[in-house]
C-alpha cells in the first residue's frame, strides 16, 4: 500500500496529491493542524481548493492567545470551521487536582502524562475512523525526524500517515505563506519557530535548532509528545 501510494503521487503538485488521496480515502481522511506555519500551508491547500478532507485541531486548553487568534482568522478566511477535539474533563480535573497546573516541569513522566491527557487521547478519538492522517511534519525539523517518509504506517492509530511537506525547507514554507497571503501565527514574527502549548514553548535565538524552544529543559532525543511515535 505504501509503495502504491508513493508511486501514485510521484510527480503531482501538493494540491493534486491531496485531491488524489481525498478520492482514494473518501470520508476516511483527515489533517491535524496546530496552526503552525507548515500546517497553515496545508490548510490553505485543502480549504482554498475545496478538497474534501477534514481539518481538525487538538485544543490542549494551554495554547497561546495568538494561536486562538490565528484559528479564528483561519475560520474567517476560508469560511469553514476547523474541528476541535478537547481533553476529557475527568482526566484533566484529576491531573490538576492531584498535581497542580505546572506538573510538566517536574519530570519527563509528568510531562508525558499531561501530553497524554491533553493531546494523545484526543488524537486517538480524532483518528478513530480515519485511514489516512495528514500532518505538517518536515524532515529538517528535528533529529527525531530526519528519516521521515511521505507515507508511514502508524500502528498506534491504525492509519497511514502522509507528510506532504516532508522535503520542504523553512524558506519554502515562508515563501508559500507570503505569496498566498495565508494567515499565520503572529508569534512567528517574535522568534517562535515551532509552536506548541504556551508553558512548554519559548522563542529561539538566531542559530538555534528549529525545535529548541519546545520542552527546552528536556534532552533533544526525547522531545516528542506522543503524537508522532514510531
Ligand atoms: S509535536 O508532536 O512536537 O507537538 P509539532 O508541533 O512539531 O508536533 O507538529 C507536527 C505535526 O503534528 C503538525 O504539523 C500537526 O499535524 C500535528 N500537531 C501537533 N500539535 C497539534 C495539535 N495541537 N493539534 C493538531 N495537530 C497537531
Ligand atoms: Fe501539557 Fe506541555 Fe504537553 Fe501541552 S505541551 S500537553 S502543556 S505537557
Amino acid at each position: 500500500m505504501i509503495q502504491e501510494l508513493t508511486s501514485a503521487i510521484n510527480g503531482l503538485k501538493p494540491e493534486e496529491q491531496l485531491k488524489y488521496l481525498s478520492e482514494k480515502f473518501a470520508g476516511r481522511i483527515a489533517f491535524s493542524t496546530s496552526f503552525g506555519q507548515e500546517d497553515q500551508v496545508i490548510t490553505d491547500l485543502i480549504l482554498r481548493n475545496d478538497i474534501p478532507i477534514e481539518v481538525f485541531t487538538l485544543d490542549t486548553g494551554r495554547m497561546f492567545p495568538e494561536t486562538y487568534k490565528v484559528w479564528a482568522r483561519t475560520n474567517e478566511t476560508y469560511k469553514k470551521n476547523i474541528k476541535a477535539y478537547f481533553p476529557d474533563f475527568n482526566s484533566t480535573e484529576k491531573l490538576l487536582n492531584e498535581k497542580g497546573p505546572f506538573s510538566f516541569y517536574d519530570s519527563i513522566d509528568n510531562r508525558k502524562e499531561c501530553c497524554r491527557i491533553r493531546k494523545v487521547e484526543p488524537l486517538a478519538r480524532a483518528l478513530k475512523n480515519i485511514d489516512l492522517w495528514i500532518t505538517g511534519l518536515r524532515a529538517e525539523q528535528s533529529i527525531t525526524r530526519t528519516d521521515l517518509q511521505f507515507f508511514e504506517h502508524d500502528e498506534n492509530h491504525n492509519t497511514i500517515k502522509f507528510n506532504p511537506l516532508k522535503d520542504w525547507t523553512l524558506q519554502q514554507v515562508l515563501e508559500y505563506i507570503n505569496k498566498n497571503n495565508v494567515p499565520y501565527n503572529s508569534l512567528h514574527d517574535k522568534g517562535f519557530l515551532s509552536i506548541g502549548c504556551e508553558p512548554c514553548t519559548r522563542a529561539v535565538k538566531e542559530g538555534e535548532d528549529i525545535r529548541a524552544g519546545r520542552w527546552w529543559w528536556e534532552d533533544p532525543e526525547k522531545k516528542e509528545c506522543g503524537l508522532h511515535v514510531k
